[in-house]
Parts: structure tokens; C-alpha cells; sequence
């Protein structure tokens, strides 16, 4: 394609995905099937990289991150950024009132909001083309984390029409939608990752991650609610939240108009029952005056707006008894302790259970079966419990013993230094653990194995034919022909019995033959090492070739992988110090799963770089790092993450870390730049190629 052509085609495609993105960002009304999306994507990711010099800055391409941040700039905030006075009762919103009829000495109208539970953020647009994301901070200043802000899909790269301020700024609030949270959690769980305890939590971990492909897959979301100076021509707050919905920013429909203290007081009252069923967290209600010359009259405290305050609900509380505590174990040994309580409504649903965390927590709120207990229903997605009514007790009210054994296998518990959770032990022979494990090994990201779902794995195990995933490998048919299996249906919410007839047995016997061709990094993956994740298998794969090799690597190889630190490596080291674990692997291999990568994940272009190791870092021209790495391992050289010794060259880009560079400078490490690599791999520096 000629670049006059290209460079109409970008233009289409961008304005094209732009608009799609903002149908299904914004306002949920999706335009166009995903598949159809994805392939105007790809073709203007083609593109771009055809020819760099057209991509432009706020590119629909943006979104999918790539750049990795050193650490976040600090920047001065261009105004303030205050917090809001909390109220909590219908008193103080009624003094709030009149404080501001005695300022204005007017009918005042309150623009009234959901209080969003998130991480604030002020975007700075620039003749409509987003610059700058920064982070509250102190108020004063906070972190620039454009790049990570870039990738969420409902905030504008470029603004709607013309009619914007040259240069503004607009306020709103990063969350995480519930959907997303329970995901990631799944995902931080099934990767042996501590799960977040709350979106907000979540979403300011998310936020301020260093790699900005990692952001994008998060799902974060953002509802915007201010626009901060005083030049704009809007006379109120509400005319302002429709002019930035027409630039295409997400805002919320429930902003409503209030004339009356009592329309606010309706307004909380109905929030505080309906907020259970919104798709993400609020912690209150935002009233705000609405005239912008009566905002500016009613001025500033040197920490809030006397123009707003916010209302904010009460963590939904209940009491209820304490009947009995059971533990559950989980796969990875993990005991975690479970409150039965008396079944009592609360937010929304009937409660049955709470979580009581672990030992530690247990002890400090002396809580004891029999007792009256405080049940909330926080940020959190599962029930807490968080006090105990202590004028309530009676005499028999038993303190719990938290258990030494295994509920499940009886093996005593050990407890690691510096850890909460009490561990079972006796991983092979604990049933919750292995047959956790096996659902791991089976699922959809591991071994896809997917006709032993719905329970069958738990019958094989229940029937004494499995114990762990080698022996799946030697399941026959005539063992199989016959079995029966009940299970809850989770759509459906009720039981269902399954018999392994011909069909059944022929499914599954089919499915564990297929497994054999998985590639290595998933068998890595399904083998359920502690830590080891999809993204860490796959770079152990990548670096390592072989199972062997893996298995032989020393501490000081293992953290000179990409992404791999100490915890992993540990991890690792230990799971290959197991007898039982070699033979495993003996087993799966003459079964004729995958140990080693046939073809490298990258085909092979030269062995020019052969036996040479790199690492890359910093932002690059004409190339994003990971394409660079993989154009890296195309030449048949290897990505470290960090310099040592047997580093060959530092490839450095822009804003490279100063650390590194010392670093480099002492071991005596080349440091060349992205062309001297063109150079390298035979390609003259004025031409970008890429694998
Ligand atoms: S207005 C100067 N509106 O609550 C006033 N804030 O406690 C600017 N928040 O830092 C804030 N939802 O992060 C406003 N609809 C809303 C909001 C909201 C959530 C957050 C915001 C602010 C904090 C104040």
C-alpha cells in the first residue's frame, strides 16, 4: 500500500474504532460484533507498524499498553485536588443547607451523585487529545500514569466535535466493576496470588502497575463528575456533566437536580437500598450546589469545596448468631475458617456464612460460638464479620479452638513464619488438595480437558482411579463404563446425575488423548507449581526450552528470567527438590505429554544472535518492547530481565532507569541503542523490520 493510502485507511480505521469503542464503552450499546472489531483493530495495528511515522499519539491502538514505566512521575496538580466534607446523617446535610442559603442568601438547586468507591484521577485534554493522567496523590501532586489511563477503553483518547475548551481538565473516578473484580481474583487465586480484598483495592493496585499491557487486561472503568477552573461558560455543574457526555465522556445517568433538602434525603434513602444492584461500588451520595457563580461565591476550605459534601452510607450491618466454625481446605493447603451463622438478610441477600480470615483475626475479636456477632457487607464481596455484641454474651459461649489437624485429612498443621494461614501439609494425600489440583490441571488454560467437568474429576477420585493427573493418563475404558456422578448444576442451582455411558467414557477418553499435544508452557502451567501462573510458565518456557533444563536451573538461573524473583524462584526449587514430582513428570512424559518447546514461540528468522543474551529497557521509537524481544528470540538470542555478568548487551530506550545503566557500566555490559541493534541483526538503521 502506497503511505498516501495508508495514511486515509489509518484515519478511517481510527475514527471507525473510536466510535465503536465509545457505542460499547460508554454508552453499552455495542455496534459492531466483537470479531469484526477485532479485525479493523488488527488491520490498523498493521499498519502502524508498516509505517510508524503515521501512528499517531492517540491512536485507538494505544489502548492495548505496552510501554513499561520505571517508576511514576510526580506532577504538580494545576488546581487543587480537595476532598469532600462527609456527612452522615439527615442533620448535618440540613446544616449543610443552610450554611449555604446564609452565604448566597438564594434558592439554591443541589445537583445530587453517586459517590463512586475508586481511585480519583484529574485527565488534562489539549485541542481535544488526552495528555496527562494524574493520580490525587497528596492533593498538591500525584503520579503521571497516562500510559496505564490510555488503556482504559471508555476513556476518550480524543474528544467528540469541536465545541471542548482548547485546554482542560476533567475529574472523575477509576473503578473496577464487580464482574472484573471476581475475575481477577479467580485468576490471582488459580496463580497462587493473595486475591484483592475489594475493587478499590484492586483498583489502585491495577492503576499503579509498571506494565501497561498488564492494566489493560483489568478491565478498569471510569465515571467522570467534575470539571475544575473557573473560564468555562457553563453557568452550572449540570450543564457542564452534559457538555462533557457529548465530548464522550462516561457520565452517570443518575445524576439528578434536587430544588429541596428533601428530594436529597429521598435520593440517599433510595441509593442506600438500590446501590446492591449496580455493577460497581458506591460508599455514598455527592450533593453539589448546582449554580457555578453561587460555587464560586460559596468558595474553598483549605481542605473541601463549601459547594459539596458528601453523604456516605454506612456499611450495611447486621447481628446474628454464631453457631459453628468450619475450615476449609483449599488447593494449596490453605485453611481457611468459615462462620456459620443464624441465616440473616443483609444488603440484599440471606447471609449463611462469613469469612473469619485466619487464626490471628479470630483471636483478636475474642469472638466465641453462641455469640451475638456484627456481620457487614463492606467493599467486600463476601461477608465479614467484625464485632462482637459483647453485652450479649451469654455464660455458654465457647471460645474457639482453632484446629490443629486437617479437617479433612487429619495431618498436623504447620504454620511459616511471618504467615497467617495455617497449611495442611500433606499435599498428596489430602483429598480437597489433590482434587484441586487435578481441577486445575484439567482446566480450560491448562490442559483443557474439558469433558471431565461438571464433576467427573471428583467421581474418579471418589472411585479410587485417580490421585493425581498421571494416573488420568492411564484411565481405560472399562473402568470408566458405568460411573455415575451428581453434581450442582451452577446454572441451573440444583442436582443432576450423570452416567458415564459409551458416549460419556468415548468424551472423555478423547479429551485426555487430545492433551498430549498441549505445548509445553501450558503443561508447565497445569502442573500447579506454587506461583507459577500462565505469564511466568510461558516465560519459564521460553527460557528454559525444556523441562530438563528447567529442573536443573539453581536459584541464581532461575531470577535471571524475566519476571521471575525470589518468591518463584523459591517455589520452584522446592517443587523440583520432590521425588514424588520427578516421577511425575517421568510418568507424564512416557504418557507422551509435552516437556519441551518443538518450535521455538517466536519462528526462527537467523541465528545471528545466537548465544547472546539481552536485556531490553525503556520506551523505543520504532518499536514497542515486546516486539522488540520477540524480533530478539526471532535472531535466536535470549531475553534476561536483569543484567548479570553474562548479560551481552543492554539495549537501552528512552527513560531507561539510571540503575541499570550503572549497573550495566560495571559489569562491563554493552549498552547500545535500538538502531546500533539494527546493526546487529543486519538490518541498515534507517530501515525498521520487524520479525
Ligand atoms: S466531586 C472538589 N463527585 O470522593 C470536589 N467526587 O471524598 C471534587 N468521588 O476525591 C470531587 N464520586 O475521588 C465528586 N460524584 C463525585 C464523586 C467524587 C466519588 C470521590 C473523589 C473525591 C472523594 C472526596
Amino acid at each position: 500500500m502506497e503511505k498516501i493510502q495508508a495514511k486515509e485507511r489509518i484515519a478511517f480505521l481510527s475514527d471507525e474504532i473510536r466510535r465503536h469503542n465509545h457505542n460499547y464503552y460508554v454508552l453499552s450499546k455495542p455496534t459492531i460484533r466483537d470479531f469484526e472489531f477485532d479485525m479493523l483493530l488488527e488491520e490498523l495495528i498493521r499498519l502502524e507498524k508498516e509505517f510508524p511515522e503515521l501512528a499517531e499519539p492517540d491512536s485507538p491502538t494505544q489502548r492495548v499498553g505496552g510501554d513499561i514505566t520505571k517508576e511514576f512521575r510526580q506532577v504538580q496538580h494545576k488546581y487543587q485536588m480537595l476532598s469532600l466534607g462527609n456527612t452522615y446523617s439527615e442533620e448535618e446535610i440540613r446544616s449543610f443547607g443552610e450554611r449555604i442559603h446564609k452565604i448566597t442568601g438564594d434558592d439554591v438547586e443541589y445537583v445530587c451523585e453517586l459517590k463512586f468507591d475508586g481511585v480519583a484521577i484529574g485527565l488534562t485534554y489539549q485541542n481535544g487529545i488526552l495528555v496527562q493522567a494524574v493520580t490525587r496523590g497528596d492533593g498538591v501532586s500525584g503520579d503521571d500514569v497516562t500510559t496505564n489511563v490510555k488503556t482504559i477503553k471508555s476513556i476518550p483518547l480524543k474528544l467528540q466535535g469541536s465545541r471542548f475548551p482548547e485546554d482542560f481538565e476533567i475529574r472523575g473516578e477509576i473503578i473496577l466493576p464487580h464482574a472484573s473484580f471476581k475475575k481477577m481474583n479467580e485468576k490471582r487465586l488459580e496463580d497462587g496470588d493473595e486475591p484483592f480484598a475489594n475493587p478499590r483495592n484492586a483498583t489502585s493496585g491495577s492503576i499503579k502497575m509498571l506494565d501497561s499491557a498488564e492494566v489493560s487486561k483489568r478491565n478498569l472503568d471510569a465515571f467522570f463528575y467534575y470539571l475544575p477552573g473557573t473560564d468555562l461558560h457553563f453557568k452550572t455543574h449540570y450543564e457542564c456533566l452534559l457538555a462533557a457526555r457529548s465530548w464522550g465522556f462516561k457520565i452517570s445517568e443518575y445524576a439528578v437536580r434536587c430544588k429541596t433538602l428533601e428530594e436529597i434525603f429521598d435520593y440517599i434513602i433510595s441509593w442506600n437500598k438500590a446501590r446492591h444492584e449496580l455493577p460497581y461500588d458506591i460508599d455514598g451520595v455527592v450533593i453539589k450546589v448546582n449554580n457555578l457563580k453561587q460555587q464560586e461565591i460559596l468558595g474553598y476550605t483549605a481542605k473541601s469545596p463549601r459547594w459539596a459534601i458528601s453523604y456516605k452510607f454506612r456499611a450495611e450491618q447486621v447481628t446474628t448468631k454464631l453457631l459453628s466454625v468450619s475450615y476449609q481446605v483449599g488447593r494449596t493447603g490453605a485453611i481457611t475458617p468459615v462462620a456459620n451463622l443464624q441465616p440473616v438478610q443483609l444488603a440484599g441477600t440471606v447471609v449463611r456464612r462469613a469469612s473469619l480470615h485466619n487464626a490471628d483475626i479470630i483471636a483478636a475479636l475474642d469472638v466465641r460460638i453462641g455469640d451475638m456477632v456484627f456481620v457487614e457487607k463492606g467493599g467486600e464481596i463476601i461477608p465479614k464479620i467484625n464485632g462482637v455484641d459483647l453485652e450479649l454474651r451469654s455464660n455458654e459461649a465457647t471460645p474457639i479452638v482453632f484446629i490443629s489437624n486437617c479437617p479433612e485429612c487429619d495431618s498436623a498443621l504447620i504454620r511459616t513464619a511471618g504467615e497467617s494461614a495455617w497449611y495442611c501439609p500433606n499435599e498428596n494425600g489430602c483429598p480437597p488438595q489433590i482434587k484441586g489440583k487435578l481441577e486445575h490441571f484439567i482446566s480450560r488454560k491448562a490442559m483443557n480437558i474439558d469433558s471431565l467437568g461438571e464433576g467427573k474429576i471428583e467421581t474418579l477420585f471418589d472411585n479410587g482411579l485417580v490421585y493425581n493427573c498421571a494416573d488420568l493418563y492411564d484411565l481405560t475404558y472399562d473402568q470408566l463404563i458405568g460411573l455415575e456422578t451428581t453434581y450442582e448444576s451452577t446454572d441451573e442451582k440444583k442436582e443432576r446425575k450423570i452416567s458415564f455411558r459409551d458416549k460419556t467414557v468415548t468424551n472423555i477418553l478423547n479429551g485426555i488423548e487430545a492433551s498430549k499435544k498441549v505445548s509445553f508452557e501450558r503443561v508447565l502451567y497445569a502442573l500447579g507449581i506454587r506461583f507459577v501462573g500462565e505469564t511466568v510458565a510461558r516465560k519459564l518456557a521460553s527460557h528454559f526450552g525444556a523441562i530438563n533444563a528447567l529442573a536443573k536451573a539453581d536459584y541464581d538461573a532461575l531470577v535471571e528470567v524475566e519476571e521471575i524473583g525470589d518468591k518463584i524462584a523459591q517455589s520452584i526449587l522446592a517443587w523440583f527438590s520432590v521425588r514424588r514430582n520427578i516421577e511425575l513428570i517421568e510418568r507424564l512424559r512416557a504418557s507422551g505429554l509435552r516437556f519441551n518447546l518443538d518450535e521455538p514461540l517466536v519462528a526462527r528468522i537467523s541465528n545471528t544472535l545466537e548465544g547472546l543474551t539481552f536485556v531490553v529497557s525503556g520506551v523505543f521509537t520504532n518499536f514497542s518492547r515486546e516486539d522488540l524481544k520477540k524480533t530478539i528470540e526471532a535472531h535466536g538470542g535470549k531475553n534476561t530481565g536483569s543484567i548479570s555478568a553474562k548479560t551481552s548487551y543492554l539495549v537501552a530506550g528512552e527513560n531507561m532507569g539510571p540503575e541499570k545503566r550503572r549497573k550495566a557500566e560495571k559489569l562491563g555490559v554493552k549498552i547500545i541503542s535500538e538502531f546500533d541493534f539494527h546493526s546487529l541483526i543486519g538490518i541498515p538503521q534507517n530501515r525498521v523490520t520487524l520479525f
